[in-house]
């Protein structure tokens, strides 16, 4: 069984694209893949429950399903900050509980890849911010780079930061967020010369970016992060 937390330099940055790439990788490959988000805001009403679009898109890029309170414990309508949403709905979100339902749905699957909701520091209560969700999740981390301007600052911190939580971490990946963006070739490879972690993949835009799968060669290089016996027979 393999965990992996998968954060970004920004909300929009690409995480549910990417996660969901990732899903498809490891399901070609034979991996019984699941993906979470413990807490989305932005959620909408449908037949009486409050649905996110990342879980949805998750659920069609993996290859397990299970129960919605399992895949998104937290979820809340205003499209803030978690913790703002949280504390309106007066529904803390209690990283005990999450953990609870990771090992839930490990039990399920031989992968499971758990989105962040915005950056690694995005506070989900007044003492608890997503860097302490992947702490107690003991998850290594993948982290998604929305390429465009002003991405090299906040990849830069948000890789220091993973790397002072002493958490693995597993590499980084390019989303080409801005197809117009310039010097992109000279930007990855700042990132690749300042960036300890591997890149893993460049993610190229596409109006079908959250239907494609990585190459193998991602899953490859990530699975020396994977626990041992995670494949199956
Ligand atoms: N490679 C890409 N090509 C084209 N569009 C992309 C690409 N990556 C992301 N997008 C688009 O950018 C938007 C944000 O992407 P995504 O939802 O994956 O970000 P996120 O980091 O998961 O955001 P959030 O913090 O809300 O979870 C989406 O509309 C998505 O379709
Ligand atoms: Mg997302």
């Amino acid at each position: 069984m393999s965990r992996f937390f998968i954060t970004g330099t920004d909300t929009d940055a690409g995480k549910t694209v990417a996660t969901c790439q990732l899903l498809r990788a490891f399901v070609v490959q034979g991996f019984r893949s699941i993906g979470m988000k413990p807490v989305a805001s932005g959620c909408e009403w449908r037949q009486g429950e409050l649905c996110n679009g990342d879980v949805a898109r998750h659920a069609t890029a993996g290859s397990v399903h299970a129960p919605l309170e399992w895949v998104s414990p937290y979820r809340f309508e205003p499209p803030i900050s978690p913790h703002l949403a949280a504390r309106q709905a007066g529904m803390p979100i209690d990283l005990d509980h999450l953990v609870e339902c990771a090992a839930q749905l490990e039990q399920l699957s031989d992968v499971l890849l758990i989105e962040g909701a915005g950056g690694w520091l995005a506070p989900l209560s007044d003492e608890a911010c997503m860097e302490d969700l992947a702490v107690r999740l003991n998850a290594p981390v993948i982290l998604v780079v929305g390429m465009r301007l002003g991405c090299l600052n906040h990849a830069f911190l948000t890789a220091r930061a993973i790397m002072q939580s002493g958490l693995p971490f597993a590499g980084w990946i390019a989303n080409r967020i801005d197809p117009d963006m310039d010097c992109y070739a000279e930007n990855l490879a700042c990132l690749r010369k300042d960036i300890s972690a591997p890149c893993l993949a460049e993610i190229a835009y596409s109006q079908d970016a959250t239907n494609l799968a990585l190459p193998a060669e991602c899953i490859d290089a990530i699975r020396p992060f994977c626990a041992a016996g995670g494949k199956p027979d």
